[in-house]
């Protein structure tokens, strides 16, 4: 995939209208609806800032969560729930929608801009088309929920070419879902001279650049739950890394599958070969692939279980995996310590849990303490090192999470690929 992509800086915006799609799928509290991160809000200001400056009249757009853009779609997900349909209103419909407005998202943006944002009450629709037509150079308006409309991620072209019809420029900023093939990330750009906002442009000039030709040795950290869900990215690093190390729930089926006890720890017995697989294609190809030696462990999954570390390879019956052990800690820091580049994804225990974060807050502190280049895929990861109250001390922490792991995966990203190149 060519990552070199035209940008907002190689366009005259001038007096123009610019469509700018913005990943501002934050986190809510769900009592209250009160933003609890607007780290992807503050990301998106750089591009927003420019454009304003430029003298563009801004049209912001974006999804909040997953909404079911009909009552028929919502029926159907609350009946598989369990939710008798017959019960359903579509009164309890549109509270639900009302739940995902981005209208908090307009005021927290307008706060930080120190400017007012036109607030659109749909996408496409009267209002939004109204207020984008009188939109003025140097003003913004944040269209309504994308996903309110269900042509969206069904990448209508009729939506695109409405979305398309509102302006002149289609900017991208959305790295968190250039992933998605929808017709706000992706659709639009058929109508449009499409440009990479400076989000985008950072993402894939530090990620893509650790890819393509990274600074060596390159170490992989990969944690989190599920081989199943880091297949593609295990495979794919296999070809760029010098090192794996490998933490999270994920370690006890390559500890299974190399005839370890693993007790009542997190296993995919399905893909117990494939961790062979790769353990012997890591072999086979030189790439060091690191497994926790120790392993701290409990006789149940809470916070105030009794933290008990054990041999890895011989985790008792009656307990489960929850964090790497201390001499793993000494394995993995000794690993990254003279690192050019190290890429993190997935935490190396439950992390959530204080008595078993130590393993994913060693391994920040080392992070932080090499010369190497740090990336930080987001998700899990990204909301660890903030936790733990390292995120200052990382090179890049990415905003996307399913789109940072499936670039990572060496996958096309369709939000990326439908920009002009350079
Ligand atoms: C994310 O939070 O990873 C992005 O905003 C994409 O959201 P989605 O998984 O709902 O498409």
């Amino acid at each position: 995939m060519n990552y070199n992509k035209k940008t907002v800086k190689d366009v005259d915006v001038k007096g123009k209208k610019v469509l700018l799609r913005c990943d501002f799928n934050v986190p809510q509290d769900k009592a209250t609806g009160a933003i609890t991160d607007d780290k992807r809000i503050r990301a998106a200001l750089p591009t927003i800032q420019y454009l304003l400056d430029q003298g563009a009249a801004v049209i912001a757009c974006s999804h909040l969560g997953k909404p079911n853009a009909t009552f028929e779609s919502y029926v159907k997900k609350q009946a598989e729930k369990g939710k008798d349909p017959a019960s359903l209103t579509e009164e309890e419909w549109k509270k639900s929608l009302k739940k995902l407005s981005l209208a908090p998202v307009a005021k927290r943006l307008g706060e930080l801009l120190g400017r007012e944002v036109i607030m659109a009450a749909d996408v496409v629709g009267p209002d939004a088309t109204a207020k984008a037509a009188a939109l003025k150079p140097g003003e913004i308006l944040l269209l309504e929920n994308t996903r309110f409309e269900k042509g969206e991620t069904k990448n209508d072209p009729e939506l695109a070419k409405k979305m398309a019809s509102m302006a002149q420029v289609y900017v991208s900023d959305a790295f968190g879902a250039v992933h998605r093939a929808h017709a706000s990330t992706a659709g639009v750009a058929d109508y449009l001279p499409a440009v990479s906002g400076f989000l985008i442009q950072k993402e894939l000039e530090i990620i893509g650049g650790a890819l393509a030709n990274p600074k060596r040795p390159l170490v992989a950290i990969l944690g989190g739950s599920k081989v199943s869900s880091k297949i593609g990215v295990i495979n794919n690093l296999l070809e760029i890394a010098d090192t794996i190390i490998i933490g999270g729930g994920m370690t006890y089926t390559f500890l299974k599958a190399q005839g370890g006890s693993v007790g009542k720890s997190l296993l995919e017995a399905d893909w117990l070969d494939y961790c062979n697989e790769m353990m012997k294609k890591a072999a086979d190809k030189g790439v060091k692939l690191l497994l926790p030696e120790d392993t701290v462990c409990a006789k149940e999954f809470s916070a105030d279980a009794e933290p008990i570390t054990v041999d890895s390879m011989n985790i008792p019956d009656d307990c489960m995996g929850m964090d790497i052990g201390p001499k793993a800690i000494a394995a993995y820091s000794e690993a990254v310590k003279d690192a050019g580049t190290i890429i993190w994804n997935g935490p190396m225990g439950v992390f959530e849990f204080p008595a078993f974060a130590k393993g994913t807050e060693a391994v920040a502190k080392a992070l932080s303490g090499t010369a190497a280049i740090t990336i930080i895929g987001g998700g899990d990861s990204a909301a660890a090192v903030q936790q733990l109250g390292y995120a200052d001390k990382m090179t890049h922490i990415s905003t996307g999470g399913g789109a940072s792991l499936e670039f990572m995966e060496g996958k096309e990203l369709p939000g990326v690929a439908c920009l002009l190149d350079r």
